[in-house]
């Protein structure tokens, strides 16, 4: 008990103090940050152990970045936890991963909805079994009316799928004449993707070495900024999110116009 106060103690001052010693300004913040969580299997093989030690490693290190999330006041965290790629790997790791999401869940939603987290998932949570339906539910349900950081989790998500789905169901509301096809705008095609009225993220980080995007919120990234580095998940701390964050605050977003400032 004591040790778990004690590191949530100490997660706070680390990331202050970091944030501090590189600059970060507070009013620029990245609204919504994303994270494709990458690099649990080889961070279990680099120490000689199944890739599922990597996937609980990986959990601490999803709860620290929540928690500092939450305390530096970012808006929105979108985690991507599970591709409906993923699928295709050993159905023991699978089973693994599901349970890791129960477990995750009833662990820590006490300790979110303390901190005023509101909890969210995006993806195909209907195809999912029944007992990991059930505590994705409980978690929504209990954190729904928190007003803090929005905690976006990724379950059997994947972006094509996404459009896809929201493709299938404008269609049938045309058909139905619950909307009008000339009223169809961007706008309007985002409400029906499962992020809804969320913000679009402004940062995409991927640890793990990769370079790539492996069907995450494709529609959501058009204008997106990305930061790589080739720490695995496991290892990833409040130092790489401050230096993320440090790296965002010094990118020229243009959208596509010209720079004001020259
Ligand atoms: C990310 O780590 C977790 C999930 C995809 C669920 P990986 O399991 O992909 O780890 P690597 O990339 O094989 O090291
Ligand atoms: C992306 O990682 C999916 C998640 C982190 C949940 P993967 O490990 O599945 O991606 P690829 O296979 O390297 O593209
Ligand atoms: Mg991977």
């Amino acid at each position: 008990m004591f040790g778990k106060w004690f590191n949530w103690h100490r997660a706070d001052r680390q990331i202050n103090e970091q944030s501090q010693e590189q600059n970060i300004d507070m009013d620029r913040l990245p609204q919504h940050i994303a994270i494709i969580m990458d690099g649990n299997g080889r961070w279990a093989q680099n120490r000689g152990m199944p890739r599922t030690f990597g996937h609980r490693a990986g959990v601490d290190a999803l709860r620290e970045t929540v928690k500092n999330c939450s305390d530096l006041g970012v808006k929105v965290l979108t985690v991507y936890a599970f591709s409906t790629e993923n699928w295709k790997r050993p159905t023991d790791e699978v089973s693994t991963l599901m349970n890791l999401i129960i477990e995750y869940l009833q662990r820590e939603i006490e300790e979110m909805h303390k901190q005023g987290v509101q909890v969210r998932f995006i993806g195909d949570i209907e195809s999912l079994a029944a007992p990991v339906k059930s505590e994705i539910e409980r978690a929504r349900a209990r954190t729904a009316k928190n007003c803090g950081l929005i905690l976006n989790i990724a379950v059997n998500y994947g972006g094509r799928g996404e459009i896809l789905t929201a493709s299938k169901r404008i269609c049938e509301d045309v058909t139905q004449g619950k909307i009008a096809l000339n009223k169809l705008d961007e706008n309007l095609f985002a409400q029906y993707l499962y992020t809804g009225d969320v913000l679009e993220p402004d940062l995409v980080i991927r640890p793990g070495g990769d370079y790539r995007i492996s069907n995450f919120l494709l529609w959501q990234i058009a204008y997106a900024e990305f930061w790589f580095c080739d720490v695995l998940w496991p290892d990833f701390s409040s130092k790489h999110l401050v230096e993320a964050i440090s790296d965002f605050q010094r990118r020229n977003r243009r959208f596509g116009g010209v720079n004001n400032k020259t």
